[in-house]
């Protein structure tokens, strides 16, 4: 049994550790539990009775009675979940502007924040729960097993509140987001009792640039790293294809033996286990089937939807248990797949240059898998083959044992893609060349084509 974890998410305001937070619950099957709600709901029950909100006795005494209860979402509307003030529906009622300006100096106040923090604490002890605030690895769960704390600009974080607020039909100016949310950072870090900070043992991840899936993925692997749940790892090969699997690899090792001169170099390159991606280049039919068939052990794989089509390859491709993209286009599901294929621990193999390119000479790398590769932050082994083509097969058969050859280079980490728009489109090619460069440099010069090997 995997362990349920208590996971601490704090950040400034607009960090994205709600979403964070609640995604991550999804995901893992947890609590999600926002403690901002439950400071707003007591300004908001303030508000609503006259209670001034320098008669800190007052306040503390409706944080201690107030009923404040926190449901999973009942309703598609943009919320992340039910929020509920003596029995009443308040979800949006605590996110107005009102509340907005007067949940800092609510907040600030220590008796009320020892009564809900001892409301928190009962519930987060329990485990399996996703906590998200601002004191939460610090004073609430300092025993928490993961903590979080998400960062980003002031600018960033202004930028992401006002894009909310435009999308719920409102029209608030950029700079007043702005000002209104530095205003809160200062009340809530410069505070007596709890200030917002991230704890020693946090984990401070600035999410400047960064998509939330990205965030959510790192944060995913990180609870896997604590015993934790390893969401997403439902990835199983099923029985029929493990049978296809053991019956055609022997024989595809010995027509491969028959009617080619077999090299496999760099066996010892192949990480003992997963998750990586075998990155190899791609000329003809022959280069999956060779490296399934030596390959030490396994590795999913993914092939053009088109092929599925094919008649005789579609038996193979099938049998195997093959994933299957549409090429240069973006399918959430596919990717999905292959992220859970890595998750579970497998190596994936791809073709970086999409598709066959009938030709020996290496040709430019799409980036879409550069990007894949970011978000999945595995190994890539680079594997160079020599001497296949489409004439293979005919050449083989009359005899001529064309000479091929498998050459498998070490693993490496392909840098972190950063910055923006333009930027990162960039990044993302860079990043594509340079896997083909690795395997440029386990071809023969003649196959280099628009590629040369690192250093070259
Ligand atoms: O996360 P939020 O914007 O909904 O939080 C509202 C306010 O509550 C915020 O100004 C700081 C305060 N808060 C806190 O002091 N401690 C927490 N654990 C959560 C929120």
């Amino acid at each position: 049994m995997k362990k349920s974890l208590s996971i601490a998410i704090d950040g400034p305001a607009a960090s994205g550790k709600s979403t964070l937070a609640e995604a991550l619950a999804e995901k893992l099957g947890y609590l999600y539990f926002d403690t901002g709600a439950m400071y707003r709901a007591v300004t908001l029950a303030a508000l609503r009775r006259g209670t001034s909100l320098s008669d800190h006795a007052a306040l503390a005494k409706l944080a201690r009675e107030a009923e404040i209860d926190l449901r999973p979402a009942s309703r598609n509307d943009g919320r992340l979940s039910d929020v509920f003030l003596e029995g009443e529906d308040v979800t949006w009622d605590i996110r107005t502007k009102e509340v907005d300006v007067n949940v800092s100096d609510v907040s600030a106040v220590p008796e009320v924040r020892a009564a809900l923090t001892e409301q928190q604490r009962r519930i987060g002890l329990r485990g399996g729960v996703v906590m998200a605030g601002r004191d939460i690895g610090t004073v609430v769960l300092p025993g928490a097993d993961l903590k979080i704390y998400l960062d980003a600009s002031p600018e960033e974080r202004a930028r992401r509140r006002h894009s909310e607020l435009v999308a719920q039909g409102k029209n608030p100016e950029y700079e007043k987001v702005l000002a209104a949310l530095v205003e809160r950072d200062k009340i809530d870090s410069s505070r007596a009792v709890a200030p917002l900070k991230p704890a020693d043992d946090a984990i401070i991840l600035k999410t400047d640039g960064m998509e939330r899936e990205e965030v959510l993925e790192h944060t995913l692997g990180l609870v896997a790293e604590r015993g934790g749940p390893v969401a997403g790892s439902g990835y199983r090969v099923g029985l029929a294809n493990w049978l296809f699997r053991y019956t055609f690899r022997p024989l595809f090792r010995l027509l491969f033996r028959l009617l080619c001169r077999i090299r496999i170099e760099g066996l010892e390159n192949v990480p003992p286990k997963g998750p990586y991606i075998i990155a190899y280049n791609h000329v003809s039919n022959f280069e999956p089937p060779f490296v399934i068939a030596f390959w030490p052990y396994f590795p999913e794989a993914v092939a053009g939807a088109d092929v599925f089509h094919r008649k005789a390859i579609n038996l193979f491709v099938r049998g195997y248990g093959a994933i299957p993209v549409r090429r240069g286009e973006y399918d959430r599901k596919v990717i999905e797949t292959m992220l859970e294929v890595l998750a579970s621990g497998r190596a994936l193999a791809i073709a970086p240059e999409g598709g066959r390119s009938h030709d020996p000479g290496l040709r430019q790398a799409r980036a879409g898998v550069a990007w894949l590769m970011d978000r999945a932050r595995v190994p890539v082994v680079p594997v160079g083959i020599s001497g296949t083509s489409d004439e293979m097969l005919r050449q083989a058969l009359r005899g001529k044992r064309p000479p091929l050859t498998l050459r498998i280079g070490p693993a490496f980490n392909l840098p972190p893609i950063e910055g923006r728009g333009e930027d990162r489109r960039a990044a993302r090619q860079a990043n594509a060349d340079l896997v083909m460069r690795h395997i440029a440099g386990l071809v023969a010069p003649e196959h280099w084509g628009v590629y040369k090997p690192l250093g070259e």
